[in-house]
Parts: structure tokens; C-alpha cells; sequence
């Protein structure tokens, strides 16, 4: 009875006279993020240490689309007083940023922590706290110090007790003041990029082993690291932890076809959000099935995805506050014709192709799909147990500077299929647009611009200014009510 009264309660407040003038529920958080390699910069001040990050853009610049490298990028180590500025005029609630692990530990174990990285993280804080601005503070987006890799990185299956004791040095500086904590971004994404496709670091092409592993000692990080919280420092302190993933959406090609859309959400996302979110724990049993029979039937003595004792599978599930859901796009499944590679789409045995309706950004994967995340919150709502979800990315890129009314609609249809979805009793509590500033993308170097504001990378000044959707944005953000654009 209370749920349904609260579902009503939650309804109402939602719903303004109709679809097009949906109201923001009381609380909800409005943000911007970005991450520490795609605009520190400052790779090689006072003591940090080399990142994996650095060490392969150092060294294989052809895997970068246009060559360059994020030794200053955005030059945000400099400059973060301007870009708190920035996202103070914004009027958002909080700003989600990562935190550089080869910063604050550069000897790569927590007996040596940096006082330079300690008071930078700090001075970024001060700022943030003298204008209101909710901190949510990202551990790990995928730098982690060069001596960790050649150690095997996250290959090595001491990687989460690494990993736990970098997470447990945030904590204790910084638990005091940060409330919600992101323990790890994307672990299918990080590790199927640096285990099969190779565009990120270390680039190593272990189809179907390598990419299980890497996620495998990620969920088990990610638990390290939460327990870790729970015990030491949550009575203290009371903030909440989380841990975010990037989960696409996907619509059966064949409307009939209810197994593929199921088998899609299992491996792309159940992957990494069921060991942690379902009732029973461990990888979705599907996902256990397929891939051990693939795996036999190319005479593997057994399953390539690795298998959680009992302790873990408890110690994993239950081990994140909030699930963090960074979304993008959408594809279309159906069942693949079965090829003999060994690799994680042929486990799941699926492919994907873009429905030609579905609208087109700068990037090539990225369709404009709203009612794809609509879905998929509902999906999460119904397998998880409505848990309790922050959108930490959301976002587009778009090549056309600062007329960047494609940046609009993508927001507001977006933010649209949020509101419908916690009309539908999804618990949505925030919603974060990726990203503040135009970055370096990773292996696209500067080539996208996903920032509401634009930088200036060849003026030394590497000045920003705002695109037309910052003022779009603020006013959504001062009314809380979402009205379409004109
Ligand atoms: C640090 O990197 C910057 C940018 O690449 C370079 O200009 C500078 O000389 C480097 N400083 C040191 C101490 O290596
Ligand atoms: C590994 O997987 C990638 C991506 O699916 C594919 O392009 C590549 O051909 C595969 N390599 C092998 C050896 O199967
Ligand atoms: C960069 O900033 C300096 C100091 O504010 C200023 O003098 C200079 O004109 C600026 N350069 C450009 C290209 O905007």
C-alpha cells in the first residue's frame, strides 16, 4: 500500500498538464561530468606518475584518430576555478569528475600518497563547495599508474585489493566532504576496448578471455571497494556508493523475437549490473550457458567467462548504493549466423544494425534513441528490484561549434524518456549530461566534441565559450520544468 501511495505521490509530481510540460520531481539532480585524463592535462607535474594513458599515447599515437595525446587537453588542472565558474552559471546541482589514480598514489601502492594531488583535489572541492555544487566523484575512468599495467593490470588478480586500498586513500581524505562516490566507469566498455578491439590501453587482442577476466576482477573491485566503505567509514561520514555502467539499449529487429532482446540486455548489460543488483547474484544465467557451450564446442576444457565462488558471488551482490547508468544509443538485435570466432558477440550471438529511422550524430555508434533508455529503465525497475539509479552520462557530440541545436533536442528527448520513465515508478534520481567541456574522447582524440561548451584547442588560452544549448539548459534548469524547444 505505502509503494503504491508513494508511485502516486511520485506520479503527480511528475506530470504538469501533459507530455510536453513534464515537471522535475522534488530532489532530482541536474549535472555535468567529465574525467580526469580527458581534461587534467598537467600529465607530468610535481609527482604523478605515468598513467597506462599516457604511456599509450606516448607510444602508439596511430591508435589515436588524429595522433594527438591529453598532456594538456583542456588544461583543467590549471584551470578549474574558470570551469567551476562555468558550471556554476549553468545553475546545475553537481559535477561528476574522476579523480587520477597515478596522481594521488605515483608510486602505484597507497605507503606513498601525494600531497600535490591531495590539495588539487581539494582546491577543485573548495571551489565547489563555495557555489553549492554537489560533488560525485568518480575513482576510476580508466587511468591507473603505468607500474600497475606492466604488472598486468587488470589481468592481475591483485588488482582488486589495489584498487580497494586507492579507493580507501579517497575515502579517508576525502569522505568527510564528497557524499556520493563512483567506484568504477563502464567495466564492459574498459575491458572489452582493452581486451578485444584494442583501441584502448593495454590493446591486447584476447577475445572472449581477456575481456571476461578484466571485467571479472572489476566486480570484484568494485565489491573490495564498497565493503570497504561500508565498514570503515560509512557510519562516519554516510555517503553512498555506486558504480556506473554503460548499458546500451536495444529493440529485437523482428518484433516477435523476445529471446534476442533479452539475451541482449543479459550481455551488454546484465553483465555487469546482475553479480551486483539481482536477487541471486553472479552472472545472468544465460550468459553462463552460452558461453559455456560455445566455449566447449571450440574444445575449451571449460567456460572462458571465469567462475565466482560462493563467497564472492555474496560479497559481490548487494555491493553498490545506486546503480549509475550512463546512456547513449540504442541498436536493433537479431540472432547472428554463427561464425567459429571466438569472441564476446559470437558468445552472445547476436548482431546488431542501427534502424535508418533512428536520427544520426557526429559519431558514427551513436543514434538518437530516447525511448531506448525509456525501456531500459524499465527493464532495470523490474529485474533489480527498482534500485535506485543516477543517469551519471548522457550525452552527444556534434560538429557544428556552437549552433548546437542537435545538443538540444538529444537533452531534452532524453531527459523526456527520464521523466515518462519515473512516471512508470522507475526511481531516477538524477540526471548527468556528458560532457561539461569539449574533451579528448580517448581513441578519437579531439575529433568529437561532446562538451555544451567549446574549447578552443588552438588558442593558447584554450578559451570556452558556450554553446547556444547552455542557454537551453539553464532555463530548463532554473523552471525545473521541461518544455520542449522551439
Ligand atoms: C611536461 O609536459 C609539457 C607538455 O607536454 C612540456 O611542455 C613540459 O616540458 C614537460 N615538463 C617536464 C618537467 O617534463
Ligand atoms: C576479436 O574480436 C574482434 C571484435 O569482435 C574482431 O574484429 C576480431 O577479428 C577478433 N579476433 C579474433 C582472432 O577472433
Ligand atoms: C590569452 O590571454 C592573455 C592573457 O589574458 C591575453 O593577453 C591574450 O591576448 C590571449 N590570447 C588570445 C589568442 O586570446
Amino acid at each position: 500500500m505505502f509503494s503504491v501511495f508513494l508511485l502516486n505521490f511520485v506520479v503527480k509530481s511528475v506530470i504538469c498538464n501533459d507530455e510536453n510540460h513534464l515537471l522535475f520531481p522534488d530532489g532530482f539532480l541536474i549535472g555535468v561530468a567529465s574525467s580526469a585524463y580527458q581534461i587534467e592535462g598537467a600529465w607530468n607535474v610535481s609527482d604523478k606518475t605515468i598513467s597506462n594513458w599516457d604511456h599509450f599515447v606516448h607510444h602508439w599515437p596511430e591508435k589515436i584518430y588524429d595522433g594527438s595525446n591529453a598532456d594538456v587537453t583542456t588544461d583543467s588542472y590549471h584551470r578549474y576555478k574558470e570551469d567551476v565558474d562555468i558550471i556554476n552559471n549553468l545553475g546545475v546541482d553537481h559535477y561528476r569528475f574522476s579523480m587520477s589514480w597515478s596522481r594521488i598514489l605515483p608510486k602505484g601502492h597507497s605507503g606513498y600518497v601525494s600531497k600535490s594531488a591531495l590539495r588539487y583535489y581539494h582546491s577543485l572541492l573548495d571551489e565547489l563547495d563555495a557555489k553549492g555544487i554537489i560533488p560525485f566523484v568518480t575513482i576510476y575512468h580508466w587511468d591507473h599508474p603505468q607500474s600497475i599495467e606492466k604488472a598486468g593490470g587488470w589481468l592481475n588478480d591483485l588488482m582488486p585489493y589495489l584498487f580497494a586500498s586507492y579507493a580507501r586513500v579517497i575515502f579517508e581524505n576525502f569522505g568527510h566532504r564528497v557524499k556520493y562516490f563512483i567506484t568504477l566507469n563502464e567495466p564492459s566498455v574498459f575491458c572489452t576496448m582493452a581486451y578485444t578491439t584494442a583501441s584502448f590501453p593495454p590493446a591486447r587482442k584476447l577475445n572472449g578471455t581477456g575481456d571476461y577476466h578484466c571485467v571479472h576482477n572489476q566486480l570484484k573491485a568494485n565489491a573490495f571497494a564498497y565493503h570497504t566503505y561500508d565498514r570503515m567509514f560509512r557510519k562516519k561520514f554516510k555517503g553512498k556508493v555506486g558504480i556506473a555502467y554503460q548499458c546500451m539499449g536495444s529493440f529485437s529487429k523482428d518484433d516477435n523475437d523476445i529471446v534476442s532482446d533479452d539475451l541482449a540486455f543479459e550481455f551488454e548489460c546484465g553483465w555487469q549490473a546482475h553479480p551486483v543488483f539481482s536477487e541471486s547474484g553472479d552472472y545472468p544465467e544465460i550468459m553462463k550457458k552460452k558461453v559455456a557451450e560455445r566455449s566447449r564446442a571450440q574444445g575449451y576444457e571449460k567456460s572462458r567467462l571465469p567462475t565466482f565462488s560462493t563467497f564472492w558471488v555474496k560479497f559481490i551482490r548487494g555491493s553498490a548504493d545506486f546503480l549509475a547508468l550512463n546512456y547513449y544509443t540504442s541498436r536493433l538485435a537479431k540472432p547472428l549466423q554463427r561464425s567459429s570466432m571466438v569472441n564476446w558477440p559470437n558468445d552472445e550471438g547476436l548482431e546488431y544494425e542501427f534502424d535508418p529511422k533512428w536520427g544520426s550524430a557526429q559519431t558514427p555508434w551513436l543514434k538518437v534513441v530516447p525511448q531506448g533508455l525509456h525501456k531500459l529503465l524499465k527493464i532495470i525497475r523490474d529485474k533489480y528490484n527498482r534500485p535506485t539509479v543516477y543517469i551519471t552520462e548522457n550525452g552527444v557530440s556534434s560538429s557544428s561549434g556552437k549552433e548546437d541545436d542537435i545538443r538540444i533536442h538529444y537533452v531534452y528527448s532524453h531527459l523526456k524518456a527520464i521523466l515518462l520513465a519515473i512516471k512508470d515508478g522507475c526511481d531516477v534520481r538524477g540526471y548527468t549530461y556528458w560532457s561539461l567541456l569539449d574533451s579528448y574522447e580517448w581513441f578519437a582524440g579531439f575529433t568529437y566534441q561532446f562538451g555544451l561548451v567549446h574549447v578552443d584547442f588552438d588558442d593558447v588560452n584554450l578559451t570556452r565559450t558556450p554553446k547556444k544549448s547552455v542557454e537551453w539548459l539553464k532555463h530548463i534548469i532554473s523552471t525545473r520544468k521541461l518544455e520542449s524547444p522551439v
